[in-house]
């Protein structure tokens, strides 16, 4: 294969620009003609692919998003859209595609793959929701954004001896909650993946305080429910002033972590050699550290896990 394309799909993650790095200059040091897709499957459909060398991804490691823009695409679903796709990949004689981004992203991918494009996704989405991989790209950054915001928030409701019920992202996962929950020291955590049970939370606020805990910190999923619901409904139950943050799209942000950076490398660089060898349809992950792959309808039915060591040893150690 001598020609390849490289887009970025769906939510933009930090991490996701060392990625594009990766895939380009590893491209090029395999002898390889390597274009970039602007705003992900929206712009492939609109031909909106430019030639990129050594020099495009040059000064990109450190910063967040993705220099190659992304976007939804609805059309992209649609039979007359993916025909449109597979159209301009052949114009441009391109072979084959990377495409970096979350569940979504890989079953566009998929699509591609069915029509014999060969397509290689890498997971990038702060989610950590891609069950075929311990790791998604962005993820690491993420929950150190969440924890410096848990940190600062712990300064002001000590000071008010409040309790702060914070919302953050994960879509349908609470692997940013949990991860963030644990080490942030929370006093409690909600995920989608648990049942949503206020009064044993408001129990454990109200033995915390009778333990000395002037102040109570709750990690909310956003997949678990509304910050700004629940925060009415802990103040009445447990009699504590409480205030509720929605973290947002700081999440989204940021220059990227080392580990975020050398993942997103690694991953880049499977993804090409996959199609330098002609290999399509499948999904970079990474298991016990080591770079692998998996067929994407295979990786796309694996039921995702949540880590549910970590969210026990959580309620242990916030007691
Ligand atoms: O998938 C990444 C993510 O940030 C989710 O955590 C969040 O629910 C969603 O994207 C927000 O989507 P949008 O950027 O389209 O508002």
């Amino acid at each position: 294969m001598k020609k390849i394309a490289v887009l970025t799909s769906g939510g933009d993650a930090p991490g996701m620009n060392a990625a594009i790095r990766a895939v380009v200059r590893t491209a090029v040091f395999k002898g390889m003609e390597v274009y970039g897709v602007r705003r992900g499957f929206h712009g492939l459909i609109k031909g909106e692919i430019e030639h990129m060398d050594v020099k495009s991804v040059g000064e990109i490691l450190h910063r967040g998003g993705t220099i190659l823009n992304t976007a939804r695409s609805d059309q992209f679903k649609t039979e007359e859209g993916m025909g449109k796709a597979l159209n301009i990949l052949r114009v441009f004689g391109i072979e084959g595609l990377v495409v970096i981004g979350g569940d979504g992203s890989f079953r566009g991918a998929l699509d591609l793959s069915e029509r014999g494009f060969p397509t290689v996704g890498v997971p990038g989405t702060i989610d950590n929701d891609i069950a075929c991989t311990e790791q998604t790209i962005g993820f690491d950054t993420a929950i150190n954004t969440v924890l410096e915001a848990i940190n600062k928030i712990r300064d002001t409701v000590s000071s008010h001896e409040r309790t702060n019920i914070i919302e953050v992202m994960g879509r349908d996962a609470g692997d940013i909650a949990i991860y963030t929950g644990m080490a942030g020291g929370a006093e409690g955590i909600l995920i989608p993946e648990m049942p949503l049970n206020i009064d044993n939370l408001c129990r454990r606020i109200i033995e915390g305080r009778n333990r000395g805990k002037s102040s109570s910190i709750i990690i909310l999923a956003e997949g678990a429910g509304k910050a700004m619901e629940l925060e009415r409904i802990i103040e009445e139950k447990t009699g504590m002033e409480t205030r509720a943050t929605v973290l947002g799209y700081i999440q989204r942000g940021g220059s990227p972590s080392a580990a975020d950076i050398i993942l997103a490398s690694r991953m880049g660089y499977h993804a090409v050699e996959l199609l330098e060898n002609n290999i399509g349809n499948r999904i970079v992950a990474i298991r016990e550290n080591r770079i692998v792959d998996f067929d994407i309808k295979e990786a796309l039915s694996m039921p995702k896990k949540f880590n549910q060591e970590l969210y026990d040893l959580a309620q242990v150690l916030s007691i």
